[in-house]
């Protein structure tokens, strides 16, 4: 029996900023952006839009088209909690009116926790058949304004359906692990920003990448040849590029050409790149883009996925793109909601940027942005109040 990712809901809140833009602010040459990083454009998530909102939006079209009614597990993977105690899961199963039979549990480790969420909830339909899973993965990236990391920040949620005779991807049972100590990239408690050290980053990116490679080579003997297309997590698209050239050196095979590179990576990265980092859901953000927007019919071909979350954990896993996929993606859905975005200008991004929450418990209304089906409305005695739209 197969088991993987039977629906796939990707959302990106409704405004962003232009890179060039940023450029401009910044007085950095564009391409530096553009090329050198990849990225063309950052989601910011209107004052009425969280994380919560944000995977509920992208949950809402796979509820819609298929019910809850087998669904009994709701893992919803993030870095941008909103809360220390109660699971984001709840708020979002509340907004969805999920049965109450479903359990619901918030999953952190940076990027990879979507990707620890995924191999629980295979596991928990391998043994539960009958039964279904929905795995949520969103996060807002934010950096100090002027730091580095600055033109990579994002946001936006990633929905799965997890069942079994999946309809979109079988997941294979090997996987290739590495977890380790480090500290490249974290958020303190007392901080909305993170903190990043993005060269030392790239590099235990890397490195990991080999270690988890080689883990599965072993586990699953297959070579590099055995994937059609890769998928890397993206702290921004270039990374996928440095990825591809590192797993060939570690192959001893000769350097992919940027036309080779193009090719294998060029559909996964479309969204990355017109979204930023959306830490929990890149990885799947860029499975997301490759799917709706491969030419190619993908249907048998095996897909490689490289998870990486700083701290850091690491996953090399594969599956198999099913026949007739395409008829349960939302391609359509995706692209009117890119189309319909809306640009910010400079100032407009650094006041939404200041913006904080108040913090005396007292009763605030917030004023309602263009949004999603949902909506962060206020703040009563330190309760966060959502509403559907
Ligand atoms: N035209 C074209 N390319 C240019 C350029 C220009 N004018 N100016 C610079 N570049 C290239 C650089 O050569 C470099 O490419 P390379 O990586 O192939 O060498 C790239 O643009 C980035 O330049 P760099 O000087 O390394 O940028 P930086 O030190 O300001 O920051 C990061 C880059 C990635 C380290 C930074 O954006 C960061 O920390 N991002 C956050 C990453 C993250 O969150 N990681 C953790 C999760 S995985």
């Amino acid at each position: 029996m197969n088991v993987g990712i039977d629906r796939l809901s990707f959302y990106a809140p409704s405004y962003f900023l232009d890179l060039h833009k940023l450029a401009a602010a910044r007085g950095v040459d564009k391409d530096k952006y553009v090329l050198g990083l990849g990225q063309e454009r950052m989601a910011v998530p209107p004052p009425d839009e969280d994380v919560v909102t944000m995977a509920a939006s992208a949950a809402l079209p796979i509820v819609e088209a298929g019910g809850a009614g087998d669904l009994d597990l709701l893992i919803f993977a993030t870095e941008t909690g909103v809360d220390q105690s109660k699971a984001a899961a709840l708020f979002v199963h509340g907004l969805l009116e999920l049965p109450s039979s479903c359990r619901a549990i918030e999953m952190k480790e940076a990027c990879y926790g979507a990707t620890a969420a995924l191999q629980l909830a295979c596991a928990w339909v391998a043994a539960h058949p009958e039964r279904s899973a929905l795995i949520l993965g969103a996060d807002i990236a934010r950096y100090d304004l002027r730091s580095p990391g600055e033109p990579t920040q994002g946001a936006g949620a990633i929905a799965m359906r997890i069942a079994a005779n999946p309809r979109i991807l079988a997941i294979d049972p090997e996987h290739g692990v590495h977890a380790e100590d480090v500290m490249d990239f974290w958020r303190p408690n007392y901080r909305e920003e993170a903190l990043v050290d993005g060269q030392y980053s790239t590099r235990v990116y890397l490195a990991s990448l080999v270690s988890a490679w080689e883990r599965y080579r072993a586990a699953s003997g297959r070579g590099l040849d055995a994937f059609r297309r890769p998928c890397f997590h993206l702290p921004f698209t270039r990374m996928a590029e440095k990825a591809q050239m590192r797993l060939h050196r570690a192959a001893g095979l000769p350097a992919p050409t940027p036309e080779d590179l193009q090719r294998i990576l060029g559909d996964s990265l479309g969204y990355n790149r017109n979204t930023g980092n959306t830490y929990a859901a890149s990885l799947y953000e860029g499975l997301v883009s490759l799917l709706d927007t491969c030419p190619e019919d993908l249907g048998g071909a095996r897909v490689g996925l490289y998870s990486y979350g700083s701290g850091c954990m690491a996953e090399f896993f594969s599956g198999v793109v099913q026949p007739g996929y395409r008829e349960a993606l939302f391609a359509a859905r995706h692209r009117a909601m890119f189309d319909a975005r809306i640009e910010l200008d400079y100032q407009q991004y650094e006041d939404i940027f200041h913006l904080a929450l108040p913090k005396d418990g007292g009763e605030h209304a917030f004023a309602q942005y263009r949004t999603g089906s949902f909506r962060f409305a206020g703040l009563s005695q330190h309760k966060r109040i959502y509403e559907a739209l």
